[in-house]
């Protein structure tokens, strides 16, 4: 007996992803289903491209199919269309922009706009459609970070951010090129950002990550006040002292109602560039306990190492540099974990 479209889509009903809770044909995943004689053809759209399942789902789909009595030959196209955690095609601000992730921590100097500019450029590596808005009032050093150098070009009254390791990118820097005023008062704060929210032409971006400044002054208000944000990620060090502070800082955004993605604890451990030995400087574990503690997610660990401050340094982070490296791998990892609470974020909400 052949193959019906029916017998295709009750085997692929099958096919759960776990991260969703849901099988992919619930979750719309699956798209243009053709059947001739025992040839089947289908598409795989997954949520993001970055999609930490993306192998497996993959490859459960294709046997799914293949299951299917009668069926001699399965031809599974793939690609990704990435949900939403915000009403972007209606939006005012930041129209064309579905997900907005911040970068915060308590303390400063834990090393957010290396995160930052990493996962940008992993994000983008995956073949989504990236932008990184450096919002740190105190030091914008993002165009530094990822190799951007000069004023951007203006057209229309508005500010066309330069493209760097695939990734667009703009700066507070853009607009305030003298030394920043020592003491930047609230108000100020808040127009700048909303400035880099309003007259910077993002265009269609999958991700938006924003460079925040440590701690949760007027910048982080004014950003979660101007758009929802798809989710805010905390940067932590091992130590005492900067973890009381993230755990602070976790505390207002959930305050602000803004969807917590994770905690990623940075420079956990030290690797040895001579012999790969693997060093606890301060004592790890702590970023995985307030997440415990806080009953949000442990995103994980990002060792201190050379490899990346030379990159970040040379504006050309090691994520996009050095893509095989140990070191960008471990950002590859986290940008997976990002999109793929993103999707369920976005899922929840039902914005796709
Ligand atoms: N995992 C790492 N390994 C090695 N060096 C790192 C790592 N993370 C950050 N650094 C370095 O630490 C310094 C501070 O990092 P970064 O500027 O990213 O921190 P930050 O939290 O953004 O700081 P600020 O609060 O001043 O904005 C930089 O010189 C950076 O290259
Ligand atoms: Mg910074």
């Amino acid at each position: 007996m052949m193959p019906t479209r029916e017998d295709v889509l009750r085997a692929l009903a099958g096919v759960k992803d776990p991260e969703l809770g849901k099988d992919v044909v619930a979750l719309h995943m699956v798209d243009e289903v053709e059947v001739v004689g025992g040839k089947v053809s289908f598409k795989l759209n997954l949520t993001t491209p970055a999609c930490p399942l993306r192998t497996r789902l993959e490859e459960a789909a294709r046997a799914a199919v293949a299951g299917v009595p009668g069926v001699e030959a399965v031809e599974m196209r793939t690609g990704s269309t990435v949900y939403a955690t915000r009403d972007y095609s209606e939006a005012e601000v930041l129209r064309g922009v579905k997900n907005v992730i911040a970068v915060a921590s308590g303390k400063g100097g834990v090393g957010k706009s290396t995160i930052a500019v990493n996962l940008s450029c992993s994000l983008a590596s995956s073949g989504a459609r990236v932008g990184i808005l450096d919002a740190d009032v105190y030091g914008p050093n993002v165009p530094l970070m990822m190799g951007v150098t000069g004023p951007p070009e203006v057209k229309d009254d508005k500010v066309v951010p330069p493209v760097a390791h695939g990734v667009k990118v703009a700066s507070l820097g853009f607009f305030y090129n003298e030394a920043a005023p020592v003491i930047w008062r609230g108000p100020l704060v808040a127009g700048a950002v909303r400035q880099l929210l309003t007259q910077v032409e993002w265009g269609d971006l999958d991700y938006l990550v924003v460079d925040l400044p440590p701690g949760t002054g007027d910048a982080s208000l004014t950003l979660a006040q101007t758009v929802p944000l798809g989710g805010i990620l905390i940067v932590t060090t091992p130590q005492e002292a900067a973890l009381n502070i993230a755990a602070k800082a976790l505390a207002m955004f959930k305050r602000l109602n803004v969807p917590i993605l994770g905690v990623v604890e940075n420079m956990s451990y030290f690797v040895c560039p001579h012999c790969g030995e693997r060093t606890e400087i301060f004592a790890s574990g702590g970023g995985k306990k307030i997440a415990a503690e806080r009953g949000v997610e442990y995103l994980g660990e990002i060792p201190l190492a050379v490899a990346i401050r030379e990159h970040s340094d040379r504006g050309d982070p090691v994520a996009s540099a050095a893509p095989d490296s140990a070191e960008a791998l471990v950002y590859r990892d986290l940008a997976y974990k990002v999109a793929g609470m993103l999707s369920i974020v976005a899922f929840a909400q039902s914005k796709r």
